[in-house]
């Protein structure tokens, strides 16, 4: 059998358990010294950065979070370009977060268990990292109970029609618009998807979906 088929008859795990979260982190952990597949920059004109500044806006005094931060690529563009503002990133790999720049705050831990109050932040985003958090509602639980009241979240990852286009992990899953938009919508209103691409004059080829949301 396939792996493929395989895959469609038991799909990933649903469970985060304390084995699957260990050898998740374990994974990430060997892997961030791999700066080719897990980039610690990101060219702030790319379509994903541009979109995720232009929905939060101003950021001066604001506070936000980067849920699953890897080594903090997006965070550094934002914190550069609103001094101002208190970027948090978070991370289940420490060895991803040794990576991620002062004045950037970092806190180990689960998407699906923020060590954050509710109503902590003004802005909350996901970039390629929903995808790996196995308890997927849980996780968009999580990321719309610490944004306050007219908060905003954005969500970028891949879309589930092209699953398999890429080498996976066992738990990771991409994602249907309206998966993700129904999860969203229990919490917040003006729940919008996309399809986005690297670069703004280049049509979207359906990789990657984008979802904004208002609390
Ligand atoms: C593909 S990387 C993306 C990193 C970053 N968002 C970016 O775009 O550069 C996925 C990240 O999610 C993190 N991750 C995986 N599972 C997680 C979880 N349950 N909670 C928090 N972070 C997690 C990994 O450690 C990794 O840094």
């Amino acid at each position: 059998m396939k792996w493929r088929e395989l895959f469609a008859r038991i799909g990933p795990p649903r469970q985060l358990n304390a084995e699957l979260r260990e050898k998740i982190r374990r994974s990430f952990d060997e892997s961030a010294n791999d700066e080719e597949r897990f980039p610690s920059t990101i060219d702030p004109r790319i379509a994903h950065v541009r979109l995720i500044l232009e929905f939060f806006g101003n950021l001066d005094g604001k506070r936000v979070l980067d849920v699953g931060c890897g080594k903090g690529r997006f965070a550094r563009v934002l914190q550069d370009g609103h001094p101002a503002a208190e970027i948090w990133g978070l991370d289940i790999s420490p060895a991803m977060l040794s990576y991620v720049p002062e004045p950037i705050r970092t806190r180990t831990g689960s998407m699906t268990e923020l060590p954050f109050p509710e109503a902590h932040f003004d802005c909350v985003y996901a970039t390629e990292s929903l995808e790996h958090a196995v308890e997927i509602e849980r996780a968009v639980d999580e990321m719309c109970r610490v944004v306050k009241a007219g908060g905003k979240i954005v969500i970028i990852d891949k879309n589930a029609e092209h699953f398999g286009r890429l080498a996976t992990p066992e738990w990771e899953r991409w994602f249907s618009k309206r998966e993700i938009e129904r999860m969203l919508a229990r919490h917040c209103r003006e729940v919008h998807s996309q399809p986005i691409s690297y670069w703004k004059d280049l049509k979207p080829d359906g990789m990657f979906l984008a979802w904004t949301a208002v609390k």
